[in-house]
């Protein structure tokens, strides 16, 4: 049986640049119908910021260390950790940071050297940032970058982008759960923040973003990334919180 650490890859697509400083690579979920995202931001320091990360092959792997060096694993909550023991594995050195919320969960499967707080910022201009939706209750946060074209903002399981599919998963989870039809606050996590009152700073921190005009792309953790109206589209979201 394999291990955890054992650098299992499952079907991927490219390193796709979205700026500058930022790639994502789409990937299957081993036994869902349901495709998972990597994004790697890179630092004014020349690293890597890996959110979320994906097993890939060798030759992606190569071409992930032309970018830069990776140092920071950012699993952005207790379930998007899969792939994390693999990648400390073969990279030690790399630096592991979650939600505080998602820790425990975490843990189960690779040391933490810290929390969104902890590393609030990974280089000192403040162009790689992590921030908690309220670190006491929510179990995840974003990551935000800014490029030269403006700043992006990537999300776990807070937002879906994904077209209506057919099939029956598709019809309990997608439509009638309300995950699947465009950009979407799932109703899973909606009900996870009705239980842990958690909504007001997720909601907070779209609507500041939505009033900066700033933001110039949405990278969900499932689904497509939104780069038409990205700051109306936050806005929305905000009001439907
Ligand atoms: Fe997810």
């Amino acid at each position: 049986m394999a291990e955890d650490t054992d650098w299992v890859v499952h079907p991927h697509g490219e390193l796709v640049p979205l700026a500058e400083n930022l790639w994502r690579v789409e990937g299957k979920l081993p036994n869902m119908d349901l495709e998972r995202c990597m994004v790697v931001a890179r630092t004014t320091a020349g690293e890597l910021v890996l959110h979320s990360a994906i097993a890939m092959d060798e030759a992606h792997m190569a071409e992930l260390e032309t970018l830069g060096t990776p140092k920071y694993l950012v699993v952005p909550n207790g379930w998007h950790r899969m792939d994390a023991p693999r990648y400390k594995a073969r990279y030690p050195g790399l630096v592991v940071i979650c939600p505080a919320k998602a820790r425990s969960m975490v843990e189960q499967k690779v040391p933490v050297d810290g929390t969104y707080d902890d590393y609030a910022s990974l280089d000192p201009e403040g162009t790689v940032r992590l921030e908690h939706f309220g670190a006491e209750k929510h179990m995840e946060g974003a990551l935000i970058v800014k490029s030269a074209d403006g700043v992006s903002l990537a999300f776990a399981d807070s937002l879906f982008n994904v077209p209506h599919r057919p099939g029956c998963f598709w019809f309990v989870y997608g439509r009638l759960l309300g995950s699947s039809g465009g950009p979407r606050i799932t109703l899973i996590s909606r009900m996870m923040m009705l239980f842990t009152r958690s909504k007001a700073p997720y909601r907070d921190f779209l609507k500041r973003w939505a009033e900066t005009r700033e933001v110039v792309r949405l990278i969900p953790g499932h689904g497509d990334v939104v780069s038409e109206g990205a700051a109306d589209v936050i806005a929305e979201l905000a009001a439907s919180l």
